[in-house]
């Protein structure tokens, strides 16, 4: 079992596999999905969530190869509230080191209706799957689908019902991305508050960006009491997509004085990950991305690039080193200054004087107002020019 006594501890459970494929059209191929299991595992990420067995042989294979390589992650397989779901999620990760089963029924009036279950026959359901699960893994998370629309007793009822058949876990998603932060954090509380047995568990927190509030919402449930946040590389996920991974855990590093919880992972894996990702998902990831984006850590305009210069602190709340990004992070343009110029010259092993930079300059600013980043290549041309003039 993942569950921690250590209070400041927060679990990262991803499911870049599961509800990040789940994406229209980020669909990987099996080895795609050894490689990032790998990456994930390597990076310390607590739990991975391998995929959803049933719904597929390719996802059972997969799932049981991820299980069966994994070094240190729990491995979990998602299974509906079925008896054949669960059995076949178990055949798929039972040789994991540490296998997890997670179980899920949608409990919303809207949810319940689907399979035509009034509130009595839903959860004597959610007692049989769990107690059904829990007879096979020693470590089972179970989840109330649109918990976040869920009436509330109703939750409190669930959720009382699953802890007492043996779910160790219990997650709370917000499946259409409609709480807000100070909601999601509420819904943990009164869990906490009103649920017998809530203290024996981890509650976590599983968020949609339907109205770009995951991250926050995430965060919100930590500080009411969650330690495990669910969570996606570059968000990926359906609509649009899940708590990003990397954006929740580098809140917590760099905003650690008002949010003092840990998480296991090693930041510095972060862009590689983020990169292979976007490659074999085929989701391109959007410039300004937070932490990820191609232009997260770059800064383009002269007073920033002067700041930055001068103390790096100026512009930078992180390190790119922090994210394992090691690449130069001035890029020219006809809103640089001359100390960007001059630093980048410098860096390109050209020195010059104060006449000559004038000119490299000048040619540089007539440049930029026609191309829009100005290279090495650019300005190496231009250093030419200027030498050839003079
Ligand atoms: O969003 C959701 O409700 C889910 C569950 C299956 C946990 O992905
Ligand atoms: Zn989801």
């Amino acid at each position: 079992m993942t569950q921690t006594k250590d209070q400041d501890r927060v679990v990262i459970f991803d499911t870049t596999l599961r509800d990040g494929e789940q994406s229209p059209g980020a669909t990987m191929s099996h080895e795609e999905k050894l490689e990032i299991a790998g990456l994930l595992d390597e990076m310390g990420v607590d739990i991975i969530e391998a995929g959803f067995p049933i719904a597929s042989e390719g996802d059972f294979r997969a799932v049981s190869e991820i299980a069966k390589n994994a070094r240190n992650s729990v491995i979990c397989g998602l299974s509906r509230a079925q008896i054949p779901d669960i059995d076949r999620n178990w055949e798929a990760i039972q040789h994991a080191k540490r296998p997890r089963i997670h179980t899920f029924i949608g409990t919303s009036p809207l949810h319940r209706a689907i399979p035509n279950l009034d509130m009595d026959q839903m959860a004597e359901r959610i007692h049989e799957t769990v107690t059904h699960a829990r007879n096979l893994c020693d470590d089972v998370q179970w989840s109330p689908m649109d918990a976040t629309r869920t009436e509330r007793d109703y939750l409190c009822r669930v959720v009382e019902i699953a802890i007492k058949a043996g779910a160790t876990t219990i997650n709370i998603p917000d499946t259409v991305g409609y709480t807000a932060p100070r909601e999601s954090a509420e819904i943990i509380r009164m869990l906490l508050e009103r649920v017998p047995g809530a203290d024996e568990v981890v509650f976590s927190t599983h968020c949609h960006n339907d109205l770009g509030m995951a991250t926050a919402n995430s965060l919100a449930a930590v500080e009411a009491g969650a330690r495990q946040i669910e969570c996606t590389i570059n968000g990926l996920g359906e609509r649009a997509g899940n708590t990003a991974l990397e954006e929740v855990v580098m809140a917590l590093r760099v905003r650690n004085d008002i949010m003092p919880y840990r998480t296991g992972i090693d930041t510095t894996k972060i862009m590689n990950l983020s990169r292979r990702v976007a490659t074999v998902s085929g989701f391109a990831v959007q410039f300004n991305k937070a932490i990820v984006g191609k232009n997260a850590f770059l800064h383009e305009s002269g007073i920033h690039q002067d700041g930055v210069l001068k103390n790096v602190e100026t512009f930078e709340i992180m390190k790119p080193a922090d994210i394992g990004l090691n690449e130069d992070n001035i890029v020219l343009g006809k809103h640089s200054g001359r100390a960007a110029l001059r630093s980048k010259l410098k860096g390109l092993g050209i020195e010059m004087g104060e006449n000559q930079l004038k000119d490299v300059f000048v040619r540089f600013k007539d440049l930029a107002d026609r191309k829009k980043e100005v290279y090495d290549e650019d300005l190496i041309a231009l250093v030419q020019m200027s030498d050839d003039a003079g």
